[in-house]
């Protein structure tokens, strides 16, 4: 067993020098010139590829290259570092990637469709009775908006009343707690 270990290592390892080799020498510099297997990068860019946009909030830098101050979304010493606030960043370190339900490049958006669709698919994967739950449970968030509504309208309308001897019609009250204040 130890032999066989030592074999497929000795095998293995000028496999995994030469792959060290072959990965220097085509090093990809997005934004940059290769030079002696680095990148030597162009004005605001950093990253081993160069592949980083710096994301400073104003063109001026400190004397070391360094932001002032990041764009929102950003951070580290170049603002090169997205920040993903309800998710992880992705493997090119670039963008994120959002646990559900939110989206947006910075994984901070809340669409309500998306929020819908999450908890029809949890709905979905408690089976039918997951669903048979959420109608009702929709049904009675309504239907208790519209009863507190109605009261609030009837309360309002019988504070006139008493105050005034004026008859209060329902509908202009209604549409005056309509309004936004
Ligand atoms: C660059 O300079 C700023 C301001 O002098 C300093 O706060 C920062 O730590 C420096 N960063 C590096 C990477 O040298």
């Amino acid at each position: 067993m130890r032999l066989l270990i030592s074999v497929i290592l000795l095998i293995s390892l000028p496999l995994i020098g030469s792959q060290k080799v072959r990965m220097r020498s085509t090093l990809v510099c997005k934004n940059g010139e290769r030079s002696e297997g680095r990148c030597v990068c162009n004005a605001d860019y950093v990253g081993k590829h160069c592949e980083k946009k710096k994301m400073c909030d104003t063109f001026r830098r400190w004397s070391n290259g360094t932001c002032l101050g990041c764009l929102p979304g950003y951070d580290g010493e170049y603002c090169e570092n997205i920040v993903c606030v309800n998710g992880e960043v992705d493997k090119n370190g670039l963008s994120c990637i959002c646990s559900h339900p939110y989206s947006g490049p910075f994984c901070d958006d809340l669409d309500t469709k998306d929020v819908y669709r999450f908890y029809n698919n949890r709905a979905y994967m408690m089976g039918p009775l997951g669903a048979l739950l959420i109608i009702p449970m929709c049904g009675i968030f309504y239907g208790c908006e519209r009863m507190a509504r109605k009261r609030q309208v009837k309360r309002v309308a019988a504070m006139l009343g008493d105050q005034t001897n004026i008859t209060v019609h329902k509908d202009a009250v209604k549409s005056l707690l309509a309004e936004d204040v």
